[in-house]
């Protein structure tokens, strides 16, 4: 299996947003055009020594100039070696990768949207899409101590609540759960809950809002451990609940996140 939509990408500005956090723009005029918010590119390292790409989420696709953003965490050397990277530097990407987050389950009803992290990435470009289409936005993002594209949220229309692990004076100190209840966020039938983040986070939180209201809408972006990004290494596999059998009990099958996700329905998880 070979991965189909590579391209060169030129890079525009790659700057540090908070400690660690780096913001990439990239000119990538065909890659912009048709990603969706929940999918994902593959970056692939220019050091012979680093052979598997990088897989990062896309945080905003501009179809009109052109560009991909992407937001990630400076962890090792690949993304090491892409923090180095200046404008007018070349990066090979394929793009995009895994499927979006489907629509909202009720045209027009209210929207949370929940990310920890990194994680805050794919809702940014969630709340522009959304935000265009009409959609009342809540989004709760949570962090280790420095908040990013908060006010990117808030710029997008969103009511923006933030969290963060240790103090910080813009900040309610606790994890997105505790600011969903200290805030009284009450998912209703109709609404649609979007998250990602760490899976513990992901985790507490389908729990919290399935015993809030088990009629809510929750998809889930998962952030698993990739090897290739794209089907061929089943480095990323998770267990997904596909239906019941005739006794009743689940049917639960591997399917690889790269592929098949990264978004689930939080239902159909087996956390
Ligand atoms: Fe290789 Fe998903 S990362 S199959």
């Amino acid at each position: 299996m070979a991965e189909k939509f590579i391209y060169e990408a030129e890079v525009l500005a790659n700057e540090e947003i908070a400690p660690h956090i780096m913001k990439m723009t990239m000119s990538a005029p065909d890659a912009s055009d048709v990603a969706l918010p929940g999918q994902f590119i593959n970056v692939y390292p220019k050091s012979d020594k680093l052979i598997l790409p990088r897989p990062i989420s896309i945080c905003d696709a501009d179809v009109e100039e052109g560009t991909l953003v992407i937001v990630y965490d400076v962890i090792g050397a690949g993304t090491d070696e892409l923090s180095r990277m200046t404008r007018g530097d070349i990066i090979k990407i394929s793009s995009p990768l895994g499927n979006g987050f489907p629509a909202p389950a009720v045209p027009g009803a209210p929207v949370l949207l929940v990310g920890g992290g990194v994680g805050t990435a794919p809702m940014l470009f969630l709340a522009k899409r959304l935000a265009a289409q009409g959609s009342r936005i809540t989004a709760v993002t949570g962090f280790r101590k420095d908040p990013f594209l908060t006010e990117e949220l808030r710029h997008a229309d969103c009511r923006t609540l933030v969290t963060t692990d240790m103090p910080n004076e813009h900040s309610f100190v606790g994890n997105v759960v505790d600011c969903i209840e200290i805030n009284q966020i009450e998912p209703g039938d109709d609404w649609t809950c979007y998250a990602c983040g760490p899976r513990p986070m992901l985790k507490s939180l389908y729990g919290y809002i399935s015993s809030m209201n088990e009629k809510t809408t929750v998809f889930v972006s998962l952030e698993e451990r990739m090897g290739c990004g794209y089907g061929a290494c089943v480095g990323c596999v998770t267990d997904i609940r596909t239906g019941k059998d005739i006794e009743g009990n689940d049917i639960i099958k591997k399917y690889k996140v790269c592929k098949d996700g990264p978004v689930f329905n939080g239902k159909a998880v087996v956390w």
